[in-house]
């Protein structure tokens, strides 16, 4: 009806697609993310994170033998992005699992093992489905979700709400951010009583009260990946490579081309790459690679271009290596002349299995 998009016209405020509203709020909804977690405590006044919905489960959670991430799509990218400051900060195994792959394989959960469930909708049936498995398991059920009072927020032990504010485009963006930063939150939290971590905690939360200004930087790169967008807009494929911290933004920036602008997009670990992708190279092929600690340079091949990104903390590149990203997925949806925020086929929540 002429009201419901006049009511749609107002919620998206400046913005022609509500993608793109959310890939611009980032700045504002990493704060709200953030709020009243970070705090100076204790006699010395050192920094620390405060997680509530956590607080009472945090020793369980130190003795287990093994933290698991399931979900699925952008969810399991943000915990994959998560996972190297986990494993370094609680000195404890993390494996992933994708949610549909864990319940098809019927795979080994232990009273032992603290599952975390990330979900931006909370609803997830492959999600919730494994839920109900590693409860009937025995095992601590944590919630990342972006939805108070969903089957997920629910039916966990426990859990971290990540505050994004209501996400509308199909393609997730600012929920991937803000589970990031809550994920990181979450290992800190669990290293919190290990002394020799003392500095390297205290570094990252001065990083991540800086993020949304630096987020705020990346974003001025939006007519810059407009005119990437523009020289990519007849391809059939791009290729993302990245490791280490940039493998999750491989995946994930990969996982957004082929979401909304509807081409063919492949996120590469770059250490495989000469086991087989590099196969497909040839002077014409785009590829984009992600190669911070220097300076992030995305390049199409033939000209080659660097997209620069300010450094920080190597646990929260993550959600700045993104941005660009999401920004080349929508300028190049909207060149091609695709459905921004519904792509064909595809679901906000996937209710079914
Ligand atoms: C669908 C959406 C994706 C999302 C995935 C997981 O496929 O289109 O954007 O990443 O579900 O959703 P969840 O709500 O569990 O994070």
């Amino acid at each position: 009806s002429v009201l419901e998009m006049e009511v749609e016209q107002i919620n998206k405020g400046k913005y022609d697609h509500y993608m793109q509203k959310e890939i611009h709020e980032q700045p504002e909804s990493l704060t709200t993310t953030m709020r009243g977690r970070l705090i100076r405590g204790g006699s010395r006044k050192t920094k620390t994170v405060l997680l509530g919905g956590l607080k009472d489960h945090l020793k369980t959670i130190r003795r287990s033998r093994r933290i698991v991430f399931i979900g699925c799509g952008t969810s399991y990218n943000a915990a994959l992005a998560s996972r190297p400051i986990l494993e370094e900060l609680s000195g404890i195994p993390v494996s992933m699992e994708i949610a549909s792959d864990l319940w098809d394989r019927q795979g080994p959960i232990y009273r032992e093992d603290t599952a975390v469930f990330v979900s931006q909708s909370g609803e997830t049936a492959d999600t919730l489905l494994a839920l109900d498995y590693a409860r009937e398991n025995g095992a601590l059920c944590v919630g990342i979700t972006n939805t108070v009072g969903s089957s997920i927020a629910r039916k966990t032990h426990c859990g971290v709400h990540i505050n994004a504010g209501a996400e509308i485009g199909v393609a997730s963006t600012k929920a991937y951010t803000s589970q990031i930063v809550v994920m990181v939150m979450l290992a800190l939290a669990i290293g919190s009583d290990t002394i020799s971590s003392q500095k390297r905690r205290e570094a990252i939360i001065d990083g991540l009260l800086d993020l949304p200004y630096k987020v705020k930087e990346v974003l001025k790169l939006d007519e810059e990946m407009k005119d990437l967008a523009q020289l990519l807009i007849d391809e059939q494929s791009l290729l993302v490579f990245g490791r280490g911290y940039n493998y999750a933004t491989a995946l994930e920036g990969a996982l957004k081309v082929k979401e909304v602008a509807l081409m063919h997009s492949e996120g590469i670990l770059a250490g495989e790459m000469k086991h087989g992708p590099l196969a497909l190279v040839d002077e014409n092929l785009p590829i984009a690679v992600i190669a911070t600690r220097d300076a992030a340079s995305v390049s199409s091949s033939g000209s080659c271009r660097a997209i620069e990104v300010p450094q920080v903390e190597d646990c929260l590149q993550p959600v700045l290596n993104i941005v660009p990203l999401q920004l080349l997925a929508y300028h190049l949806t909207v060149l091609r002349g695709h459905n921004v925020d519904q792509p064909r086929n595809l679901a906000k929540s996937v209710t079914t299995q």
